[in-house]
């Protein structure tokens, strides 16, 4: 048997279930299932939902999930204990989602629905493209790199690790050898529309995108 897991049954979890059985739907001997670690449900959606420690015991030759979390850093928390229990990631498409020429991505991918990688872009590990958003052409994406709905990442942006993309946020394309940059953990808010480079933990909102000023 092999055995798929969603890892998170909360609302993005539950989108990308579906995607996950149409994946392996031609595979006889894959089980999907949601792993939880709240563990108050037997099943969500009506579909199998077991502990981490239940989904590492369960009888079965080939176990991998999906980290189904939007936190870049719960994700990246998750990842590791799964390396550790000897756990595998499977990448997720929607089968409407497209990757074009000599786009390298890493392992823990999810590509929702009418999400795009363009052509000659490289994208890190356990990187979310939300429906709807894309990658457009020679983007270097990071690690744990997060893209809600409809974000729209032009040509030559680099995003390093954990940086996070709002719904509908428009990133300016950068130029070869001179790329716009999202830096690390640094969040951009939605419908924000980024024209300059963004600063390692910033919070950018606005048109044109400016850092966010808290009371
Ligand atoms: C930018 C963001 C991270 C800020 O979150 P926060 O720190 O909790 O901010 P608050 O909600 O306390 O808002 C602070 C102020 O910024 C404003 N604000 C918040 N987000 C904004 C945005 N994206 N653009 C413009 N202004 C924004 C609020 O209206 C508020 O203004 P006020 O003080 O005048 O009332 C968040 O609002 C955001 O955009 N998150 C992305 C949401 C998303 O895309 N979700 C997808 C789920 S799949």
């Amino acid at each position: 048997m092999n055995l798929y897991g969603v890892y998170g049954a909360s609302g993005f979890g539950r989108e990308i279930m579906p995607l996950l059985r149409a994946q392996v739907s031609n595979d006889p001997d894959a089980i999907c299932v949601f792993v939880d670690d709240d563990g108050s449900e037997d099943t969500v959606n009506s579909q199998k939902c077991m502990s981490f420690e239940q989904f590492v015991g369960y009888p079965a030759e080939n176990r991998a999930v999906s980290l189904a979390i939007g936190d870049g850093m719960v994700r990246s928390k998750l990842a590791e204990k799964c390396e550790m229990a000897g756990v595998g990631f499977i990448n997720v498409r929607a089968q409407n989602s497209m990757v074009l020429d000599e786009s390298l991505v890493g392992s823990g991918l999810i590509l929702c629905g009418f999400s795009t990688i363009t052509s000659n872009a490289s994208i890190g590990r356990h990187f979310h493209g939300n429906i709807y958003s894309y990658v457009a052409h020679d983007c270097v994406i990071g690690d744990f790199v997060t893209f809600a709905p409809g974000v729209m990442c032009n040509g030559n942006v680099h995003i390093e690790d954990h940086a996070y993309i709002g719904t509908g946020a428009v990133l300016r394309q950068g130029k070869p050898g001179k790329p716009l940059t999202i830096g690390a953990y640094a969040i951009v808010g939605m419908g924000a529309v980024v024209t300059r480079n963004v600063a390692p933990g910033t919070t950018v909102v606005g048109n044109p995108a400016k850092p966010m000023i808290k009371d």
